[in-house]
């Protein structure tokens, strides 16, 4: 079967994410080094993985996922530096147990770009510096996370600054969810455009791109790709995949065919977009590559979904079909 990375080679780059134990598996180790020509590490590059004390980084995970890529011949995204998940709590507490100074923290938040981000400079040429910054219901955009909290809209300019110092060739990159919502992209977009306006290093955006197959349409998607272009930006598609469900509460035991077409049908028209706009977008990352191994099975509830390219036995599905422009053999 045709590899996606030859598919769209000479459009962009495409990805996916992995978690460690998929290394040690045969038939997941092959399949991403077929198809993929670049590869982000799902979970082991964030903070809690790499540094869970302060002081006692812990890269084993790390090291080991950044040279299944080498191995591979796989460029690999860096994911990810800042963020107000998956960070331990130590990081925004002093020796006291009080709220950390602005000070403490941007020692920290350096030791930590510095560490991680050195240490894979040979290898990782694009990072994810701050992930999911934006609250576009706030006045000025920004999630009120505890970063913010104790240093404002600072702490987005340090880490890409930290993150410029460790290594001057990579390219930094602002990641965020729901990128297609009009007021969120309007507030991403201001953003960016202060932060460069500063001098302050961002190289390109993310749209992570978790969608549905009901929404968002395609020409808002292409809307908010357009918008960026205006400010110079590369983009990538960060972490995308495709969930069946249009709710929260629905559930379902098998994937049936009607939502199967629609699904091929949307990944197709998706991928034609990308296509069209090859110019702006240089990777296409999906999150995760087969349905059995998705963290749409466990957010926001316990439930199947379907949202990728390949199914649980790692067989291609009917939107990898339709997304490499072959017919599925019967
Ligand atoms: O590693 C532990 C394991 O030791 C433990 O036994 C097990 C039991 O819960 O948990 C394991 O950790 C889980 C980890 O994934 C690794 O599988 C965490 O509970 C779980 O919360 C974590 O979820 C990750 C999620 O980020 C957390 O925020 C997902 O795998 C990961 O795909 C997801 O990725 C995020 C992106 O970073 C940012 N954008 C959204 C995207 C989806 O949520």
């Amino acid at each position: 079967i045709p590899s996606l990375k030859d598919v769209f080679a000479g459009d962009f780059t495409v990805g996916t994410a992995f978690e460690n134990f998929e290394m040690n598996q045969e038939a997941d180790r092959k399949l991403i080094a077929k198809h993929f020509g670049t590869v982000t590490p799902g979970n082991v590059l964030k903070w809690d993985s790499t540094e869970p004390q302060e002081g006692v980084f812990d890269l084993a995970d790390s090291d080991a996922a950044v040279n299944f890529g080498v191995e591979n011949g796989q460029q690999v995204r860096g994911h990810t530096l800042i963020w107000h998940n998956q960070t331990p709590g130590w990081v925004f507490r002093d020796a006291q147990g009080n709220r950390a100074s602005k000070e403490l923290l941007y020692q920290r938040m350096q030791k930590h770009i510095e560490t991680v981000v050195s240490r894979y400079k040979d290898v990782i040429d694009a990072w994810d510096v701050v992930n999911e910054v934006i609250d576009a219901s706030q006045p000025d955009g920004l999630r009120r996370s505890e970063w913010y909290q104790i240093a404002g809209e600072e702490y987005i300019e340090k880490a890409f600054l930290f993150a410029r110092q460790a290594d001057p060739d990579a390219k930094l990159f602002i990641n965020d969810y729901n990128t297609h919502e009009p007021a969120k992209s309007q507030a991403l977009y201001n953003l960016v455009q202060r932060l460069k306006a500063k001098g302050v290093p961002v190289d390109g955006v993310g749209h992570q791109s978790h969608i549905r197959i009901a929404f968002p349409s395609l020409q808002e998607i292409d809307t908010s790709l357009l918008k960026f272009a205006a400010l110079g930006v590369e983009q990538h598609i960060t972490e995308l995949d495709m969930g069946v469900y249009s709710n929260d509460t629905d559930r379902l035991e098998t994937f049936p065919d009607t939502l199967k077409k629609q699904q091929a049908d949307k990944y197709k028209a998706l991928f034609e977009l990308f296509r069209k706009r090859k110019n702006l977008i240089t990777n296409v990352t999906l999150w995760g590559k087969d349905d059995g191994n998705t963290w749409l099975r466990s957010f926001p509830v316990n439930r199947k979904d379907w949202p990728l390219l390949f199914d649980e036995r790692l067989q291609a599905k009917s939107a990898y079909w339709s997304v490499v422009g072959t017919p599925a053999p019967p």
